[in-house]
């Protein structure tokens, strides 16, 4: 399977999150790879069989909270309709942040078939459960077809 894991990430936790996400996707054997949301990888994109993408928790804390950097995503290219899985990195309360994280990238035509609310102290093992799941799923998918 290949992957490619898109980032917004403003102080490096998202992008970390996503390097190891890359890395857990990779020793299942998957061709895996990131990019930030900022220059996405269009050859990268175009043969990924799943697509991830990820992105932090702007806000007031607790009130407010939605994706940083949404501008850019706004302006991801079309994801053609693949399967894509979602996850943000939070500090303290991510609100809902998940749910509008996905009405974003189901307007870039991404089907969204999952996603995750990371912590910023969690992150390693957030990023390998997140992985986890995809991977996890995307097995169930090929058995079904
Ligand atoms: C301007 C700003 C607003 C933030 N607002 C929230 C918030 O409302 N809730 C929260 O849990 N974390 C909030 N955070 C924390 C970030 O979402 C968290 O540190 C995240 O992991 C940062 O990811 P990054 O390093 O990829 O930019 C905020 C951070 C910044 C810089």
């Amino acid at each position: 399977m290949r992957a490619l894991v898109i980032h917004e990430s403003l102080t490096g936790n998202t992008r970390t999150a996503a390097r190891t996400m890359v890395a857990e996707l990779q020793q299942e054997g998957w061709e895996a790879s990131e990019c930030s949301s900022r220059q996405v990888d269009l050859a990268a994109l175009q043969q990924s069989d799943v697509v991830i993408v990820g992105t932090w928790v702007d806000g007031l804390v607790l009130f407010g909270q939605r994706p940083g950097g949404a501008g850019k995503l706004a302006k991801l290219p079309l994801l053609g309709g693949k399967p894509t899985y979602v996850f943000v990195t939070y500090a303290i309360n991510p609100g809902r942040t998940l749910e509008k994280l996905t009405a974003e990238i189901e307007d870039r035509r991404g089907d969204v078939r999952g996603g995750m609310v990371i912590r910023r102290g969690q992150l390693t093992e957030g990023a390998v459960e997140f992985a986890r799941r995809v991977i996890d799923a995307s097995a169930e998918l090929a058995a079904d077809a």
